[in-house]
Order: structure tokens, then C-alpha cells, then sequence
């Protein structure tokens, strides 16, 4: 007797019981463990569309609010920036316009103190001094 339609259905059978569901493990596995985690699911993203967007541009937000000054440009001229220390220093001017406002004599418009507080406007801060000057 021919055993070759036994063996090939051997086969199909440890494909479908173990290497299909062993694969979808390990994508789903593999998703789960993604590290690198792109600007796209930071916090500070979305709060900055919900709280920010409607008066500012940013190019890593997707945002293009013209009341305010076209942060990419105001804050990060020169492109992203290099090193945490401009970070830094980016995050500090963010969170004095957030907390105190902004009204300069020579802007037309000004911004409200206090649109966000706490943890939100630290998330928000930091969202904007990484990814400035990105567009
Ligand atoms: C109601 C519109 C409005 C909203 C909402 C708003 N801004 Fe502004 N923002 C402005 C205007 C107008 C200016 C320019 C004010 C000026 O210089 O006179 C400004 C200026 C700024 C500046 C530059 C300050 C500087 O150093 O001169 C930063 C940074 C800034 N906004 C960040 C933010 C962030 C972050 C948010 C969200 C939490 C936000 N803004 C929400 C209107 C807005």
C-alpha cells in the first residue's frame, strides 16, 4: 500500500495543530513587546491635539492651528533638538507659557495662563520639546 497521502496528511496536520498557531503566538507576542514606541502613542501627543491644537501648529502633532505662533518654528527653528539639554531647555520655555501665559505687545493674540495643569501639562511639555522643530 502507498503511504504517501498518509505522510503529506502527517504533515498538513503538524502545520495546521502547531506551526500556524506557534506563528500567530509569536506575532502577538511580538507586538506586545515593542519597545520602541513611536511619537505616534505618547500621552502628550493627544493632549496636545485636544489642548493645544486649535491655536498651534506642530508638525509631530499633525496639527495646524494659526491663532498662536507655529511651534516648530517659535521653538525648534533650527530642527529637533540635538541633545536633553536643549530638550530641557525647550520643556521650561513650554511650561512658562503654559503656566503663565503669553502676551507679547508684538503678537497679535494672546495665550491664557493656566490651560492645563499637573502631570497633563508635563506630559505636554515634554511631547512638545522632543518632537519641535520636526516639521
Ligand atoms: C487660545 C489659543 C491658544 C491655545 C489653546 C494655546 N496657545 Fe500657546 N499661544 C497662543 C498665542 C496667541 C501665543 C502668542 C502669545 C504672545 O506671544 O503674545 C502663544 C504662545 C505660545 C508659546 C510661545 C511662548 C513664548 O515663549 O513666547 C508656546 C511655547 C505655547 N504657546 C505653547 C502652548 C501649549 C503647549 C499649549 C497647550 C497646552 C498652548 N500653547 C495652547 C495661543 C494659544
Amino acid at each position: 500500500m502507498n503511504k504517501k497521502p498518509f505522510v503529506i496528511f502527517g504533515l498538513l496536520l503538524i502545520l495546521l495543530a502547531v506551526v500556524i498557531p506557534f506563528w500567530a503566538f509569536e506575532k502577538d507576542g511580538n507586538t506586545a513587546n515593542n519597545e520602541g514606541i513611536p511619537s505616534e502613542s505618547t500621552p502628550g501627543k493627544q493632549l496636545f491635539q485636544t489642548n493645544c491644537g486649535n491655536c498651534h501648529t506642530l508638525y509631530a502633532a499633525g496639527t495646524d492651528g494659526d491663532f498662536g505662533p507655529n511651534l516648530d518654528a517659535k521653538l525648534a527653528p533650527a530642527g529637533p533638538p540635538a541633545d536633553e539639554t536643549a530638550v530641557k531647555g525647550i520643556k521650561t520655555q513650554v511650561m512658562a507659557a503654559i503656566e503663565e501665559g503669553a502676551d507679547s505687545p508684538d503678537v497679535p493674540g494672546r495665550m491664557p495662563a493656566g490651560i492645563v495643569t499637573g502631570t497633563v501639562a508635563d506630559e505636554i511639555a515634554d511631547f512638545v520639546a522632543h518632537y519641535a522643530g520636526e516639521g
